[in-house]
């Protein structure tokens, strides 16, 4: 459908701000920056929408536009750093569930559309209604209101029984042409159930890969949808989600050294065996802690999901300050999956203060390692534990980690004898170099900060 000029221009301009935008959100410095030019193509995209020539009922447009920004607003001013995962979830199958939602109205119109468009509905609904209902659980799931991953017997027959039907359904569809009722009504139903079957048995700290899959399907329903209602709007922005969360969760897979394969059908067991651990664990007060950094040359912190749940990152700048002014060259190092979602630390950090200048990836910092006085782990286990390097039994072997046994000397900040997301013991702890400073984060740092005050 040919719509004027304004309306091509002005959602050209929004699909042009959405790549500048995600071009932004590349990097800490320019992602504040990029959301909102990518927020503003949304607007500029929208109210090009609303002037689309002999457009009806707009009363209800302008209710749904009011109530959605309504919601939105209030919800992301009120959510907390440690929920945005599930924020993030939720939001993501409203994208996909409006996506099918655009192919049921379509198919209920009976539209006239070729085959091949038909078929690129029949896709996008598919992928759209397959991502809201597993969007839906993973928000259940994260949220809490779920609290247990259920596997069906014979779970993996029954995600190639639905997979086949959806798409036997989505077939008929498209030779049948659309409009028989009960033909669509079969095909959303076992759409919507896939989503929600494909999901149920994933565990809850495998759901930020799971989301971030599901943001790429969201993408492509999107981009097809927008392809049969002939908006390049959509479809541009379609495409750049669908690409960007492809990428994001192949680099998070990556990361962890888990195919994708695996977290979607096969969960880590917890509890997994590995080889025996030597050594013993020795214990450090927040005394020792602040002397051995206070007469560093140089410590590195690693923080984990622990300083997340503690909410301890702004007593870590607070202690990095510190040390800075008595001389200390301080660096933080970040693993890529540290924490439960991509950025994670880099967000928190970015929130206390810290400049980004300080922060370092994985590759940049491991080979500062060996130089460092101390390497301060807060909250951090998996992404520094040296079996993923020499345990080909361990279920997290072949991970990259951030070499944080290498330092001179190396304080981790926990509660007790907890493990890691997966499960696994942690053979640095048992270290030589390895002190263990008890007790939730955030306290924990207090008290080395007042004893570096007492320190001068
Ligand atoms: P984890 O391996 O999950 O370890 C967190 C540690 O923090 C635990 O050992 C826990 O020990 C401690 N902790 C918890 N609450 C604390 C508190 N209030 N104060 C102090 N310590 C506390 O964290 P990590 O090293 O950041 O690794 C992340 C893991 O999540 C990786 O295995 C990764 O593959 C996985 N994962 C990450 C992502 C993304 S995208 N980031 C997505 C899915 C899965 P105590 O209980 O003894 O305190």
């Amino acid at each position: 459908m040919n719509q004027p000029l304004y309306v091509q221009g002005a959602w050209f301009i929004g699909a042009v701000l959405f790549i500048f935008g995600l071009k932004g959100m590349g990097s800490p410095g320019t992602a504040r920056r990029g959301i909102v030019w990518a927020g503003v193509g949304m607007v500029v995209a929208v109210l090009a929408t609303l002037f689309v020539p002999h457009l009806k009922n707009l009363g209800l447009m302008a209710g749904a536009l009011a109530l959605g920004t309504a919601l939105a607003w209030v919800s992301g001013k009120r959510v907390k750093m440690t929920d945005m995962p599930q924020m993030v979830a939720i939001y993501n199958g409203m994208g996909g569930g409006a996506a099918a939602a655009i192919a049921a109205i379509e198919f209920a119109r009976g539209q006239a559309h070729g085959p091949a468009t038909t078929g690129l509905a029949v896709l996008g609904a598919l992928i759209g209604a397959v991502s809201f209902t597993g969007s839906c659980i993973a928000f259940a799931k994260l949220q809490g209101l779920m609290k247990k991953s259920v596997r069906l017997p014979g779970q993996n027959v029954a995600n190639v029984v639905l997979t086949l039907a959806a798409f036997a359904l989505g077939i008929a569809l498209v030779i049948l042409a659309p409009g028989r009722p009960e033909l669509v009504l079969g095909f959303f139903a076992v759409a919507l159930v896939l989503g929600v079957v494909v999901t149920l048995p994933i565990g809850g700290a495998d759901m930020p890969v799971v989301i971030s899959l599901f943001n790429a399907f969201t993408g492509l329903a999107v981009g097809f949808e927008g392809y049969v209602l002939g908006n390049p709007a959509l479809i541009i922005a379609g495409i750049v989600v669908g690409a960007a969360g492809t990428l994001l969760t192949q680099l998070m897979a990556k990361a962890m050294n888990r195919p994708l394969a695996n977290i979607l059908f096969t969960p880590i067991a917890s509890g997994e065996a590995g080889a025996a651990i030597e050594g013993s664990l020795k214990e450090a007060g927040p005394v020792d802690v602040a002397a051995m950094m206070r007469y560093a040359a140089k410590v590195i912190v690693v923080p984990g999901y622990g300083m997340a749940v503690a909410h301890a990152q702004h007593k870590v700048w607070e202690m990095a300050v510190l040390l800075e002014e008595a001389g200390v060259e301080v660096k933080f190092a970040i693993h890529p999956v540290a924490g439960r979602m991509p950025g994670h630390m880099n967000v928190l950090l970015a929130e206390a203060g810290v400049p980004y200048d300080k922060i370092f990836d994985l590759d940049e910092i491991n080979g500062e390692f060996p130089q460092a006085d101390v390497a301060l782990v807060i909250g951090a286990n998996d992404v520094v534990n040296p079996v993923a390097r020499s345990d080909k039994s361990s279920p997290i072997y072949g991970m990259p980690i951030l070499n944080a046994d290498q330092a001179q000397n190396v304080v981790v900040v926990k509660r007790g004898k907890g493990t890691g997301y997966s499960g696994v013991d942690n053979a640095l702890f048992y270290k030589d170099n390895c002190r263990l400073l008890y007790g939730d984060a955030q306290p924990a740092i207090a008290e080395v900060i007042q004893q570096l005050k007492a320190l001068g």
